[in-house]
């Protein structure tokens, strides 16, 4: 191996890990506000903490899925430059991905990033995105986004070699799943309605401990695309349809290379080549757990990945308030 090619390599791996720094800072920020019913607050601190912390970021980043168009958002805006220089790399942020569950003290917030080769992310309009995804393992296509629900189901149920009634199915609680819900339930599965933060919900798929076999609804799409990502390096398969509501969005999605507006998207089409993926708890869940304060420390849980290596870490961070400001 060129000398070259392996010091690209490592710098690559130190990527990885250093996408962790920039969660952490953005769950730390953003803990502060846990349980205080004020989510633009919380994620106003997250923003902030996560702009700041790409500072020290190798890269040449572009922002892609951020916190909306240069004259609405301060920073972490799409098209936003970050990071001190390095390979040109696409982002894609959600700085807190439930901004209501941290504001009311609820499961699952997490602060999240992903990072891919320029022109890999699907650049997704802040609109709706139909979605639908499995777990890894299960052959190619067991389910399909335009599919009924109750075909997927018994597909799913027979890859899976359980009974429907075995299957659970996650879900945004919501009045526009009602008839879905109803589908699922009628078909004898259980359901598992969650009150926001679908990234960890679609993730959850990929992981056996959450017991949640099949993601199903509408959510936001830029989500999608964080999904996407963690998806590809954990392993899974996802489905998802951009959801237009009227011409004007449709139009401004043609400005961000959208040129089929009924496409259905796979994993690999909203996250394509290498993807890294981190994300650290704001509060706890079924993925990571909380931020804790623990005397002069911060204590917090990410996970990092790479659909390259296929690498997943678990990483506990003791922050020391001490010897280092940390934001929040
Ligand atoms: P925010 O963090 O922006 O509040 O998003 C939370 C969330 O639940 C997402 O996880 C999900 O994709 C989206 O909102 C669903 O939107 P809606 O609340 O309009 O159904």
């Amino acid at each position: 191996m060129s000398e070259i090619r392996r010091l690209g390599e490592v710098s690559d791996r130190n990527l990885a890990l250093e996408l962790v720094r920039v969660t952490e800072a953005a769950a730390i920020a953003s803990a502060r506000w846990i349980g205080k019913g004020k989510k633009n607050d919380a994620d106003g601190a997250a923003v902030e903490a996560m702009r700041k912390a790409f500072d020290t970021v190798a890269i040449d980043g572009t922002v892609v899925i951020g916190e909306g168009e240069m004259d609405e958002a301060p920073m972490l805006y799409i098209g936003e430059k970050v990071g001190c220089g390095g390979p040109a790399m696409d982002i894609a942020v959600d700085p807190l991905e439930g901004t209501s569950i941290c504001a009311k003290g609820g499961p699952n917030a997490i602060a999240t990033v992903a990072l891919a080769e320029k022109g890999n992310f699907l650049h997704a309009p802040d609109i709706y995105m139909e979605k639908i995804a499995v777990g890894g393992g299960l052959p190619e296509g067991v389910v399909a986004l335009d599919a009924p629900v109750k075909e997927n189901l018994r597909n799913l149920a027979l890859a899976k070699g359980v009974e429907v009634a075995d299957l659970m199915v996650c879900m945004l609680d919501r009045e526009r799943h009602a008839e879905k819900i109803a589908q699922i339930r009628e078909a004898g599965a259980r359901i598992m309605l969650i009150g926001d933060g679908d990234v960890a919900g679609l993730i959850a798929v990929s992981q056996p401990l959450t017991g949640v076999d099949l993601y199903l609804g509408s959510g936001g799409a830029p989500e999608g695309v964080l999904a996407a990502a963690a998806l590809r390096c954990i392993g899974g398969q996802m489905q998802g349809k951009l959801l237009f509501e009227d011409d004007t969005q449709i139009a401004r999605a043609l400005t961000m290379g959208i040129t089929d507006p009924n496409r259905i998207y796979t994993t690999e089409e909203m996250a394509k080549g290498d993807v890294m993926f981190a994300a650290t708890g704001v509060t706890s869940g079924a993925m990571l757990n909380g931020v804790r304060r623990v005397g002069h420390e911060a204590i917090t849980h990410s996970i990092v990945m790479r659909s390259k290596s296929g690498t997943v870490r678990y990483i506990e961070g003791h922050h020391n308030f001490v010897k280092k400001a940390v934001v929040g």
